[in-house]
C-alpha cells in the first residue's frame, strides 16, 4: 500500500509543471509501483507505455530541452499503436491518471509534448508505434523556484475564464453543481502551452465534451480534461471527440468539490 499525502481533489487542486528536479534516483518500490500500474494501463488500453529510469540525456543542457528543465532523470514515456485512432487522446487520459497518482505520492511531473530531444536512440519505437509524449517524474522542493516560475511565465497563456468552457443550447436550463465543479477540475488540467483547447456543450440531460482539433496536441489535451471531469463529476466518457457523459448518479460524494 503506497503512501498517499493527497487525495484525487488536492492533486488536482495542487498539481503544475513540475520543471527543476532533483536528479536523483526514484526510489525502487516507487518505481515499481508506477510499473505495475502502466502494466495494467497498458492492458486496458493497447498503448504501450514505459517507465524509463533514467532519461535525462534527452532532456540535460541547453540544446535538448531549450534550457526549460533541470535535474530531470526518470520519465513515462507514451506511445502506442498508430493504428489506433483514439492513440493521443488515451495517451492524455492514461498519461494524466499516472501524473495524478505521482501528484498524491509528493513526486513532480510535466507533460511535455516538444522540449527534449525526441530524436534520442532511447525512444525509437517499432515500425507500428508512435511516441506522443514524455513525462518527466521525480523529487522536486516543495515550492516552485524562481526559474520554474520564469519559465512557467513563458510558457503559460491566460487561462479562460469558466464561462468559457461551456455552451448551454436550451435557454432557462438549471446548471448542476457537480456539472461546474468538474469544469472547475477541467479548469486546473494540464494543456499545451496552456491552450485548453476543450469546451463542453449542454443540451437537456445531454452533456458532451469538445475540441476543434486544430493543434497536434488538442485530442492529448481532451483525454486529460475527460480524466479530470469524470472524476470530479463523477462518471465516464466513451472514447471520441465530441463523446457524451454518462453520470453515475449512484455517487454525489463529490458533487461539492472544488
Ligand atoms: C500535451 C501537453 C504537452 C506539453 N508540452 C510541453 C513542452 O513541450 N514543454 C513544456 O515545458 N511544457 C509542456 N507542457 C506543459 C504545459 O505548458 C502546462 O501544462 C500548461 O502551461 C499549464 O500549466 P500547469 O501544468 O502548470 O497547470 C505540455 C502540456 C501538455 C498537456
Amino acid at each position: 500500500m503506497k503512501k498517499y499525502i493527497l487525495d484525487d481533489f488536492e492533486a488536482i487542486e495542487t498539481r503544475t509543471s513540475r520543471r527543476n528536479y532533483a536528479s536523483q534516483r526514484i526510489d525502487t518500490d516507487l518505481i515499481e509501483h508506477f510499473n505495475e500500474r502502466i502494466i495494467d494501463y497498458n492492458h486496458d488500453s493497447g498503448l504501450t507505455i514505459s517507465f524509463l529510469e533514467d532519461g535525462s540525456k534527452a532532456f540535460n543542457g541547453i540544446t535538448k530541452s531549450y534550457g526549460m528543465f533541470k535535474g530531470v532523470r526518470s520519465l513515462i514515456v507514451l506511445k502506442g499503436p498508430i493504428s489506433d485512432v483514439y492513440l493521443k487522446e488515451k495517451c492524455g487520459y492514461f498519461g494524466e491518471l499516472l501524473v495524478l497518482e505521482a501528484t498524491k505520492l509528493g513526486l513532480g511531473t510535466c507533460w511535455v509534448a516538444g522540449t527534449f530531444n525526441k530524436k534520442d536512440p532511447m525512444f525509437k519505437c517499432r515500425d507500428d508505434e508512435q511516441l506522443i509524449c514524455v513525462i518527466p517524474i521525480g523529487y522536486t522542493e516543495s515550492e516552485a523556484t524562481i526559474g520554474e516560475k520564469f519559465i512557467r511565465k513563458l510558457s503559460h497563456r491566460k487561462s479562460k475564464t469558466l464561462d468559457q468552457f461551456y455552451k448551454i443550447l436550451e435557454t432557462n436550463q438549471a446548471i448542476p453543481d457537480w456539472f461546474i465543479a468538474g469544469i472547475k477540475a477541467v479548469m486546473l488540467a494540464p494543456s499545451a502551452i496552456n491552450s485548453q483547447p476543450v469546451f463542453f456543450e449542454v443540451e437537456g440531460d445531454k452533456i458532451t465534451i469538445h475540441t476543434a482539433d486544430k493543434k497536434s496536441t488538442d485530442l492529448i489535451d481532451l483525454g486529460i480534461a475527460k480524466l479530470h471531469f469524470e472524476l470530479i463529476a463523477k462518471g465516464s466518457f466513451p472514447l471520441g471527440n465530441g463523446a457524451i457523459f454518462h453520470k453515475d448518479h449512484s455517487d454525489n460524494t463529490f458533487s461539492n468539490a472544488l
